[in-house]
């Protein structure tokens, strides 16, 4: 049946939802005129509804009881941004389970709950769109399935955070410390609620589970995708990679070769002639691999009010479209079981840098070449630091590629040697 109008319920009236209801305020012509019909946001619900955020909301929108929304059948969308598990999922699951259409910008929802979701969704011949949840408001998602469907996408590198890229570039180039770069990024609404999700790699996980999974056509899951964060790095390796040619980057790779694919979260050191070298701060970008088109390379800001709140909208447009033209449309499901098959860690391939704490005596880095050549691992470039009056210095070591568990069982034998002091620092390099 045809509509005359969409209504819209907003859950969540934090910093995107307040973006959110900016938009609607100050650009109700464009998308009702991109709708091709009146979208109104009828209902916005938080807990708090009375602390002053700087804009006028018009009387009877806000509520403090999400059943305004869930029971109104006037309600064709509902916007969740409320983040976390508990009770967002409850309140999708409600949503699609009585005809509704869901927004959400929740990455970490549907990382976990996605077959969940999905499946409901398709159940109830309704949509669910999360352009918001993956890259803020580069539009990847929907310019992956859509603008790219003619490909098999070989492979996804990616910057997914921008609280950590901001960490990153402002340590990288203003020498600013962890801390206080972390402080900046929350102060400027990128970070998370909690953000150890932001710093440890697990937003950046939560987002590449969902990218991978529509990547591959089949389901990633959490449990598949090893990750570790910024958190351990040290300002003297980003020093050292520069000297190099690179910058340290945190980087979401998948790729998939022979039936085989590899999704991991990890810093790296990308080289500087590398496109993504020159993402800096907030700003977010996919390098995306297909049989057909190549390379390509979705960039723009990941995080903050409203790049997301562009990403959310967007959405709701696209949806209320298909109200607009009397179509229902169901959300692809992936069905439950349809894993992606992963290769083994070990099996992974890449080049290598590595920061050995050594006594600065002769034949400590011969010892150390000997164990890498015998573990099938070449050495592309060393530096070795005087440090006069040291007894300790460092030697740095970048290899050319080598598989993951060669260079997991030469470390074991190298930071085992007398001459080696400290715990060999290791990062993986992405060239050209
Ligand atoms: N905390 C996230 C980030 C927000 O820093 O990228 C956007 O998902």
């Amino acid at each position: 049946m045809k509509k005359d109008s969409v209504k819209v319920g907003l859950i969540g009236f934090g910093t995107i939802g307040k973006g959110v209801a900016k938009l609607f305020l100050n650009s109700g012509t464009i998308i009702n005129s991109k709708s091709g019909i009146p979208v109104e946001l009828k209902k916005i619900c938080d807990l708090d509804i009375t602390t002053d955020r700087g804009i006028k909301i018009p009387a009877g929108v806000l509520t403090t009881d999400v059943n305004d929304i869930l029971n109104d059948p006037e309600i064709d969308i509902v916007i969740e941004l409320m983040g976390g598990y508990k009770p967002a999922l409850d309140f999708v699951l409600r949503a699609l389970n009585s005809g509704k259409n869901v927004v959400t910008a929740n990455k970490a929802l549907l990382s976990k709950y996605w077959d969940e979701i999905s499946a409901a969704a398709a159940k109830n011949g309704v949509q669910v769109m999360a352009e918001a949840s993956v890259g803020g408001g580069i539009p990847i998602l929907r310019g992956m399935d859509k603008g790219l469907a003619a490909n098999r996408i070989e492979k996804i590198m990616a910057i997914l955070n921008g609280t950590c890229n901001y960490i990153l570039t402002k340590m990288t180039f203003e020498k600013m410390s962890f801390d206080a770069a972390l402080k900046e990024a929350q102060a400027k609404g990128f970070a998370e609620a909690d953000p150890t999700l932001d710093i440890e790699g697990f937003d950046t996980m939560h987002k590449i589970t969902i990218l991978s999974t529509m990547a591959f056509g089949g389901r990633v899951r959490e449990q598949d995708i090893p990750v570790e964060g910024i958190k351990k790095i040290d300002y003297t390796d980003i020093e050292y990679a520069g000297e190099f040619g690179y910058v340290m980057k945190l980087l979401a790779v998948a790729e998939r070769e022979g039936g085989l694919a590899s999704v991991r979260v990890h810093p790296a050191l990308v080289n500087k002639k590398h496109l993504l070298a020159s993402v800096n701060n907030e700003f977010n970008a996919i390098y995306l691999k297909g049989d057909a088109v190549g390379e390509t390379l979705f960039y723009g800001r990941g995080a903050g009010e409203m790049p997301t709140a562009s990403a959310v909208l967007s959405d709701v447009i696209y949806i209320s479209r298909d109200i607009s033209n009397g179509m229902k449309r169901a959300a692809k499901e992936i069905k439950t079981g349809n894993f992606v098959k992963m290769q083994k860690s070990g099996e992974v391939v890449s080049k290598y840098y590595l920061r050995f704490t050594v006594v600065d005596k002769i034949g400590v880095l011969a010892s150390i070449a000997g164990v890498l050549g015998k573990n099938n691992i070449g050495i592309e470039s060393v530096i070795q630091k005087v440090q006069k009056q040291h007894e300790q210095v460092p030697v740095v070591i970048m290899t050319y590629s080598a598989r993951e568990s060669d260079m997991k069982k030469s470390l074991k034998k190298i930071d085992a040697m007398k001459a080696v002091k400290e715990k060999t620092v290791v990062y993986r390099v992405v060239d050209l």
